[in-house]
């Protein structure tokens, strides 16, 4: 073959099987520390699939679920330093960057669902974005779970019964207090280690929401299941400033568009979600349920509101009032 035509015919083929430089798609490392099937894991997965779906394959997600990439503490330092791109931890684990998130820690603030969902996506919520997008973070959205329920090795029906017991909380100041005016010993650990941890007896007792609990088999680790729904776990959907500023507009939108997307759907599972955990768990016979009588719920509540006034100064006092109304 005279070599013209030869060189002809090899740059004709480069062209087709080398996708242009800008065409490489960029990946979002997204990682979290739960099972697949909660909550966040659903709406990982939807988000993922909108996007890539939207951005015609110019964007990948990568997600690795059950801390499988980083644990709780050592996904934010990941995600400052640009070695994941998304994360959507609890609020509770961004105390020490953003301590006014430590809100929607403080137990019995919101009244129920559509109560949380106006605080979020109102004045309280936007201010607390903005707040949290700073040291190398930049904050997205606001996605949920759900309310909280209280576990231990023993029945617990009124605050007294949870007095002198150890139990493994997330690394909240709040969460601290709640368990401390009960009377009860906290302790920090990662979410990781929680069914260890109660299986070994170095904590009695835990609180999460239900998904969470019969997810990571915490029900088969405890004799009784309380339904408090005493606080909220929902989560930050987080980004960081070096992925954020180099990615295309166009793309942004388009990212943008599926989180939009994704907070919808999220909001529209969560609450089935881990009513369904509720029946399987209970339906499971390793632990004992109980159901407060509204009477009972009120003495839990009274309690657990005395902490308050503790957090008006880290807070703000205004802010926890305005979430109130
Ligand atoms: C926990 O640590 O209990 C939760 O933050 C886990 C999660 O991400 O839902």
């Amino acid at each position: 073959m005279h070599p013209v035509k030869f060189l002809l015919i090899l740059s004709a083929l480069l062209l087709v099987i080398t996708p242009p430089l800008h065409a490489k798609p960029i990946t979002i490392k997204f990682s979290h520390v739960v099972a697949k099937d909660t909550p966040k894991g659903k709406a990982v997965a939807f988000f993922k699939q909108r996007l890539e779906e939207r951005s015609a394959g110019r964007i990948r997600v990568r997600i690795y679920p059950n801390a499988t990439l980083y644990g709780d503490r050592a996904a934010l330092t990941a995600l400052r330093s640009n070695s994941i791109q998304m994360a959507a931890p609890s609020f509770a684990k961004f105390t020490d960057h953003s301590p006014q998130l430590q809100l929607f820690d403080l137990p019995f603030l919101f009244r129920d669902t559509q109560h949380l969902h106006r605080v979020l996506d109102g004045e309280v919520g936007n201010s607390l974005l903005q707040k949290t997008s700073i040291k190398g973070l930049h904050a997205l959205a606001f996605w949920d779970n759900g309310f909280k329920q209280i576990s231990a090795n023993r029945p617990l029906t009124t605050p007294e019964d949870a007095a002198s017991l150890k139990f493994r909380i997330m690394s909240s100041k709040v969460l601290e207090a709640q368990f401390r005016t009960l009377g009860a010993n906290p302790q920090i650990l990662p979410f990781s280690e929680v069914y260890a941890a109660l299986q070994q007896g170095i904590v009695a007792g835990q609180e999460n929401t239900l998904s969470n609990i019969y997810t990571k088999r915490l029900h088969l680790v405890q004799t009784d299941l309380t339904i408090t729904n005493h606080g909220y776990l929902g989560y930050l959907l987080v980004t960081n400033d070096i992925f954020w500023r180099k990615l295309p507009d166009d793309l942004k939108l388009i990212v943008s568009e599926a989180i939009a997307k994704t907070t919808i759907f999220a909001r529209s599972i969560a609450a089935q979600v881990n009513a369904n955990y509720l029946k399987k768990i209970e339906s499971s016979g390793k632990i004992t349920v109980h159901h407060l009588t509204p009477n009972q719920r009120a003495v839990w509540q009274k309690k657990m509101r005395g902490i308050y006034p503790d957090f008006y100064y880290v807070i703000g006092e205004e802010l926890i009032k305005k979430s109130q109304e």
